[in-house]
């Protein structure tokens, strides 16, 4: 029997993890525990996500919470070490790039178990975000690396990973969203908000790049208000988001302002919902990028760079710069955008591959 700890931190990880934990639970070789580091602990960025994509509770807390970056990444190492002693497993699998994939890859690495990183191989280049340090660090020391994309295999074979490490497998995020496909259809989140299909968009902003200084957070929000008076925006706010608005002083004027909708956090079901029937996402996000990509909805990244190339050359993502953005949303609505391929594999069935792939290295 093997023993697999797959670990869960935050919100973008629980879509990744759930379609994995769904299809390992099913196995009759392998044992695996769903460890919760607790980098995300408000129900609305965590135990909705539990709720809706049919996790049973985590069979581990590390209760590790906020901090700074060192802070943080050394609580989850802390912990995980501790639990590693107490109840050592053959494999551990992170996903993703937030703080806690990289703090537990280490950890497990240096204990001598291995280690496998699903979503691996993606590359922004640009070593001022800190989910690139994590990519680079977690991929590094990954004895299996599970990549969603061609581009992600070369990132890899470039750095020096063998070959035989690497395996394409697609996407799981959108496993998620074939699993509850027809409970989002179902979920009607744009009429409950008093919106027409197709006449509206979905924004979201968290980026410490883009919110963190006053500057940059009220250059966003002028182009974004901009936007809202043609096309009304239903902005869920990120809580990193919400505590600089209201630092700066900014949040009552964002309310205020003609044609946009705030929330708070939504659970998975009720923003794939607003997402699948919007005119166009305007985002920082890293996994809208994918998911627009395989629903065609226009999406305009507000980055300067992406580790998600696909999303470009094959998707209907766009990099645009604040100064762009109206001219760019006039290109949506009057039909000058792409309608966009879904890349190959991301089709659903990326967790029964990730599961045999791990049956064969372990076995
Ligand atoms: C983290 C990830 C980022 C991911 C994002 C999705 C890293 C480096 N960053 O960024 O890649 O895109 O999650 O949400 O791992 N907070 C709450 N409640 C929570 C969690 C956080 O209020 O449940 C607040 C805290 O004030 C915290 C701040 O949000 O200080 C930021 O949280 P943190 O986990 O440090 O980073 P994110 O910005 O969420």
């Amino acid at each position: 029997m093997v023993t697999v700890h797959l670990i869960a931190a935050a919100r973008p990880n629980f879509m990744k993890v759930a379609p994995l934990m769904h299809a390992l639970q099913g196995q009759d070789w392998c044992r695996v525990a769903l460890v919760h580091t607790g980098q995300h602990y408000d129900a609305a960025m965590s135990d909705a996500f539990f709720r809706d994509l049919r996790l049973s509770a985590p069979d581990v807390n590390l209760g590790v919470g906020s901090g700074s970056h060192a802070a943080q990444t050394a609580g989850v190492m802390l912990a995980y070490e501790k639990l590693c002693q107490q109840n050592r497993p053959d494999w551990t699998v992170v996903v993703g790039d937030v703080n806690s994939t990289m703090a537990c890859a280490i950890t497990a690495s240096k204990m001598g178990i291995r280690v496998a990183h699903l979503e691996a191989g993606l590359r922004s280049r640009d070593r001022s975000m800190p989910e690139e340090i994590n990519r680079l660090v977690t991929d590094a020391v990954a004895d299996l690396l599970w990549t969603p994309s061609p581009d992600a295999d070369e990132n890899l074979r470039a750095e020096g990973v063998p070959e035989e490490r690497i395996r394409r497998v697609g996407n799981i995020m959108i496993d998620s969203y074939e699993l509850l496909r027809d409970r989002i259809a179902a979920a009607g989140a744009p009429a409950r908000m008093g919106l027409k299909g197709g006449a509206y968009g979905v924004l979201t902003l968290h980026r410490p790049a883009n919110v963190d200084t006053e500057d940059s957070l009220r250059q966003h929000l002028n182009a974004v208000c901009a936007v809202a008076k043609r096309l009304p925006l239903v902005f869920p706010v990120h809580p990193r988001t919400r505590a600089r608005l209201e630092a700066f002083g900014l949040l009552d004027a964002l309310r205020r302002a003609e044609g946009m909708h705030l929330t708070d956090p939504l659970g998975y079901i009720e923003f794939m919902s607003l997402v699948r029937d919007s005119r166009l996402v305007v985002t920082d996000s890293g996994g809208i990028q994918e998911e627009t990509t395989c629903l065609h909805i226009p999406c305009l990244t507000l980055r300067e760079n992406t580790e998600r190339p696909i999303t470009v050359t094959l998707g209907t993502n766009r990099l645009v710069r604040c100064e762009e953005l109206e001219a760019r949303v006039d290109d949506v609505l009057e039909g000058r955008w792409p309608h966009g391929q879904v890349p190959e594999l991301w089709d659903g069935h990326t967790a029964c591959r990730v599961a045999q792939s791990l049956r064969d290295a372990a076995g």
